[in-house]
C-alpha cells in the first residue's frame, strides 16, 4: 500500500473502486454493486419525473467534478514524493506519538506545510481538526487551496464536504467538516477568545516560527501553557499535539522554551532518538504530586533541496530600487532564453507597495514597445494590502511565451512558494514597523533587511533549478548587515499583544511574566498598559467592557476604540466606512510629477472635505458604494485606486457582519445609507481612538502632540497640508526626513482637551 493509499485509509475513493471493478474478481465486490443499483434505481424513477432532470444532470456533473479531483489528486502525488519532507514522514508520526511537542525545520519549500497535516489526518489521536498557522492571508489561502488538491477534496466555501478549509480576517471558509484549516495567526488567537483551550483541535501546527510576528509569540507563549496545563491535567482532557515550524530558526531556543518547568512526563512514553529530555525539575515525591520530572519536545531536521544560485551584487550602492530593478529585469528578459520547460520567471523584492505599483507600471510601459518576436512580460504585483483575487494571480500559470515578474515585499520571502522561479532581484530593503518607546510613536519604516532574510530570499531561486540572485547593494553592504532580523516583539507598540493576552484571561499583574520566547523590555510593556489606559480598554481593575469588545475586532486597539466610540455615538456605519479605507494602503493614487499630481487634485476636488483626510475617506468610499454603472471607470476618473477600493469594501462589509453580531450594529441597518454624516460627532469618535495623535497649533506655527509633547507636521499628502488649524488628529505618524502626521483632520481644542479631562 502506497503512503499516499495508508493516508486515505478510511476516506473511500471512487478512482480506486474503479480500478478494482476492472480486475477480475474485484469488480464484484458487494459494496460496488449496490451503489450502482442505487444509481440504476434513480435512473429509473428519473426517467418518470422530469423534476429529477436536474438532480440527474447534478449527479453528473457531481459525478464529473469528483473525477477531476481525483485525476489532480493523482498527478499530484509524485511531485509530493519528491518532496524532501517525504521521507521524514514516519519520523513525524512517531514521534508525536511519544511526545506532544515536535520542532520541525526545513527549508522553505521542503514541504512542511502542505505535507505534514496530511502526514497526521490519519493518526489515532486525531479524532479532530488540525490548525495551521501562517502570519499571512495570501499562504493560508493559496496553502489550503494546495492541500485541497493534493487530497481530491473541494476546499473553504465550495462545499460543506470540503475537507480543507481556511479563515482569515475577514474571511472564514471552513465548515463542520473541515479537517485541516490553515488560518492566519490572527485568526488563531481570536479564536482562543471564545475557546482558550483550543478544543476543537487535535494538533496546532504553527508555521513560519521564524519570521518571529508578534502573534506567533503570544500563540507560543499560550501554547505553551496549555500543553503544560493539559500534561498536569489542569486543562483539556484529550492531548493536544503542537508542531513548531520554521524554515531557519533557532532549533535549540524553541526546544529550551517548550522544555519549561512544570510539565508533566507522560507515562509510558519510552526514549528515543528524538527526545530532548530535561532535569529542571524534580519529582518531590508526595504521594498526591504529579510526577514532574522532565518535558518531551522532538526535533526533526529536514535537509533541504537547493540548487547553486550565483550572486550578483551592484558596483555602487544605489537608492533607486525600482530603476535598478528594471534594468535588471530587461536584461534578465532580453538576454536569457525562456523555455517552455524550464523556470524563467523572475521573483523581485521591494519594500512596499508604492515601490512594486510605480515598477510595475514601468514594467507594464516597456514591455508594450518590445519587438513582437520577443517573450512577452507578465508582471505582477504580491503585497498585504492587495485584494484577495490580485495575490492569487501569481500563482497561476504564465501563458506561453510569457514571462513572469513578480514584484513583491517580503511575504514571497518565506510564506510563499510560486513555482518557476529561476532569477531574484533582492532590494535589500523592506518595510517594518517600529515603535519609538519615548515617543510612544509606532511608524511603518523602511529598513535594511538582515542577512537570514538575504540568504531566504536569494534561496527562491535555486528551488527547481540553478538560478541567480541580483542583489540591488554592494558586497560591503552585505556584509554590515545584521545577521537576523529582530523579533516584532521588540520593536512594536505591545497594546494589542497587551489586550490580545488580558482578553484571554491573563491578569495585569501576570502580564510581564507571560512565557515570551524573548521578552519585551519593560519599557515597552509599561508604555503599552499606559496607552490601553488612556483607551479604557483597561482600568486598575483589569480588562473592562469596552476593552473586551475592543479585543474582538480584528484591528488595532485604536482602531477597535474609535468602532466602539462610533456605536455609542451612532455614526457607526460612517465609521466603519473611514475604518475599511484605514485598513487599506494608498486609497488615493500617488504620482511623483508636479503636473500629475495637480490633475489628480483638480479631479478629486469634489471628494475633499474641509474637515479633513477622514471625511474625505469616507466620501470617498461612499460615493464608490454608490456608484452604479463602472466602479473602475469612476476610479480611473477620480485617480483613485480601484484595487485598494474593492479591498476596503471587502473589509466594510466584514466589519459590518462582526459589529452586527457584537451588538453594536441591528442587522437592519447594515444595508440602508446613513444620510448625511455628522462629522463633530466623527471626529469625536476619531479622537477618543487616536488620542495619543492629537497636536495642538502652537505660535511658532508647528503642531504639538497633546499628550507626548512630540513636534510633528502635516503629511504633505494631506487634503489639509499647509493649512493651519487649532488642533488635529491622525491616524498614521510616519518618521522620513521628520515627524509627520498623515491621514489628518481638523478639529477644535475644546474637543480634544474635554476628552483628555475625562480620560484622567
Ligand atoms: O512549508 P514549506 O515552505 O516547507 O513547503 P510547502 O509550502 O509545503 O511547499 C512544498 C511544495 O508544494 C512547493 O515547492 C510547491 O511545489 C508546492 N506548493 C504549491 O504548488 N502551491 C502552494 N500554495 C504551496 C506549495
Amino acid at each position: 500500500m502506497s503512503r499516499l493509499e495508508d493516508l486515505e485509509k478510511g476516506q473511500p475513493d471512487r478512482s480506486k473502486r474503479k480500478r478494482s471493478e476492472q480486475q477480475p474478481n474485484g469488480g464484484k465486490r458487494p459494496r460496488i454493486e449496490s451503489s450502482q443499483a442505487h444509481h440504476s434505481a434513480q435512473t429509473h424513477h428519473e426517467r418518470r419525473s422530469g423534476q429529477n432532470e436536474n438532480g440527474r444532470q447534478n449527479g453528473r456533473q457531481n459525478q464529473g467534478q469528483s473525477n477531476h479531483l481525483h485525476r489532480r489528486r493523482d498527478a499530484l502525488l509524485g511531485p509530493r514524493k519528491a518532496l524532501p519532507i517525504w521521507p521524514h514522514a514516519e519520523d513525524i508520526r512517531a514521534a508525536l506519538r511519544q511526545n506532544n511537542v515536535l520542532v520541525l525545520t526545513g527549508e522553505t519549500g521542503s514541504g512542511k506545510s502542505t505535507q505534514v497535516p496530511q502526514f497526521l489526518l490519519n493518526e489515532k489521536w486525531c479524532s479532530k481538526c488540525i490548525a495551521i498557522t501562517q502570519p499571512r492571508r495570501v499562504a493560508a489561502i493559496s496553502l489550503a487551496r494546495r492541500v485541497a488538491e493534493e487530497m481530491g477534496s473541494l476546499f473553504g466555501s465550495q462545499s460543506p464536504a470540503a475537507k480543507v478549509g481556511y479563515s482569515v480576517r475577514f474571511d472564514n471558509a471552513a465548515g463542520p467538516n473541515t479537517k485541516v484549516k490553515f488560518l492566519t495567526e490572527g485568526m488563531l488567537l481570536q479564536e482562543m477568545l471564545k475557546d482558550s483551550e483550543l478544543s476543537q483541535y487535535s494538533a496546532i501546527v504553527v508555521d513560519e516560527v521564524h519570521e518571529r510576528s508578534v502573534n506567533v509569540d503570544l500563540i507560543l507563549g499560550f501554547i505553551r501553557n496549555l500543553v503544560a496545563g493539559v500534561a498536569q491535567g489542569k486543562r483539556r482532557k484529550d492531548p493536544l499535539k503542537v508542531v513548531i515550524m520554521s524554515a531557519t530558526a533557532d532549533v535549540d531556543a524553541l526546544v529550551r522554551f517548550f522544555d519549561g518547568e512544570g510539565q508533566l512526563s507522560e507515562p509510558g512514553a519510552s526514549d528515543d532518538g528524538f527526545e530532548r529530555s530535561w532535569s529542571g525539575i524534580s519529582d518531590d515525591s508526595e504521594a498526591n504530586q504529579p510526577t514532574l520530572s522532565k518535558t518531551r519536545v522532538s526535533t526533526c531536521i529536514v535537509e533541504g533541496r537547493q540548487y547553486p544560485v550565483r550572486t550578483v551584487y551592484l558596483p555602487e550602492p544605489t537608492d533607486d530600487w525600482v530603476e535598478s530593478a528594471l534594468k535588471v529585469i530587461f536584461q534578465i528578459h532580453l538576454k536569457e532564453p525562456l523555455a517552455e520547460d524550464k523556470p524563467g520567471d523572475v521573483l523581485c523584492f521591494l519594500p512596499g507597495q508604492d515601490t512594486i505599483e510605480a515598477l510595475e507600471k514601468l514594467v507594464n510601459d516597456y514591455a508594450q514597445h518590445m519587438d513582437k518576436d520577443i517573450p512577452k512580460l507578465l508582471a505582477l504585483p504580491l503585497f498585504a494590502a492587495l485584494p484577495q483575487h490580485a495575490q492569487q494571480r501569481i500563482f497561476t500559470k504564465a501563458p506561453p511565451r510569457t514571462r513572469k515578474i513578480i514584484l513583491a515585499t517580503n511575504i514571497a520571502e518565506t510564506s510563499v512558494t510560486v513555482s518557476g522561479v529561476r532569477y531574484v532581484i533582492d532590494c535589500g530593503k523592506s518595510k517594518i514597523k517600529q515603535f519609538r518607546n519615548r515617543l510612544g510613536l509606532e511608524s511603518l519604516l523602511v529598513k535594511p533587511i538582515s542577512k537570514s532574510a538575504a540568504i531566504q530570499r536569494r534561496g527562491r531561486a535555486g528551488r527547481e533549478t540553478e538560478g541567480t540572485c541580483y542583489r540591488l547593494y554592494t558586497e560591503e553592504g552585505y556584509k554590515r548587515l545584521d545577521e537576523r532580523t529582530m523579533p516584532e516583539i521588540l520593536r512594536c507598540d505591545l497594546s494589542q499583544a497587551i489586550l490580545t493576552m488580558m482578553a484571554r484571561g491573563v491578569q495585569m499583574q501576570d502580564v510581564r511574566n507571560f512565557p515570551f520566547l524573548d521578552p519585551p523590555p519593560r519599557e515597552a510593556l509599561d508604555k503599552a498598559l499606559h496607552q490601553l489606559l488612556l483607551l479604557g480598554a483597561i482600568s486598575e481593575s483589569g480588562l473592562t467592557d469596552v476593552g473586551s469588545k475592543i479585543a474582538k475586532f480584528p484591528l488595532s486597539p485604536t482602531l477597535g476604540r474609535v468602532l466602539v466610540e462610533a456605536a455609542q455615538k451612532d455614526c457607526l456605519l460612517d465609521v466603519i466606512d473611514i475604518v475599511s479605507a484605514l485598513c487599506v494602503e494608498n486609497v488615493f493614487l500617488d504620482f511623483k510629477t508636479e503636473e500629475r499630481k495637480e490633475e489628480a487634485e483638480g479631479a478629486r476636488r469634489e471628494l475633499f472635505r474641509r474637515e479633513g483626510d477622514h471625511l474625505t475617506l469616507l466620501a470617498t468610499v461612499q460615493r464608490y458604494a454608490e456608484e452604479r454603472t463602472d466602479r473602475k471607470i469612476w476610479c480611473e476618473r477620480h485617480f483613485v485606486s480601484h484595487r485598494a477600493m474593492q479591498n476596503v469594501m471587502d473589509i466594510r462589509k466584514q466589519l459590518k457582519q462582526l459589529c452586527t453580531s457584537l451588538g453594536l450594529l441591528s442587522a437592519s441597518s447594515t444595508d440602508s445609507t446613513t444620510g448625511s454624516p455628522r462629522p463633530e460627532a466623527i471626529l469625536h469618535c476619531l479622537i477618543r481612538g487616536f488620542i495619543s495623535n492629537t497636536a495642538q497649533l502652537m505660535p511658532d506655527g508647528s503642531y504639538r502632540t497633546l499628550i507626548s509633547r512630540q513636534i510633528v507636521a502635516i503629511h504633505p499628502s494631506s487634503v489639509l497640508a499647509g493649512k493651519k488649524t487649532e488642533a488635529i488628529v491622525f491616524s498614521e505618524f510616519v518618521f522620513t526626513t521628520k515627524a509627520w502626521g498623515r491621514g489628518v483632520s481638523a478639529v477644535q481644542l475644546n474637543w480634544v482637551d474635554k476628552i483628555v479631562e475625562d480620560i484622567s
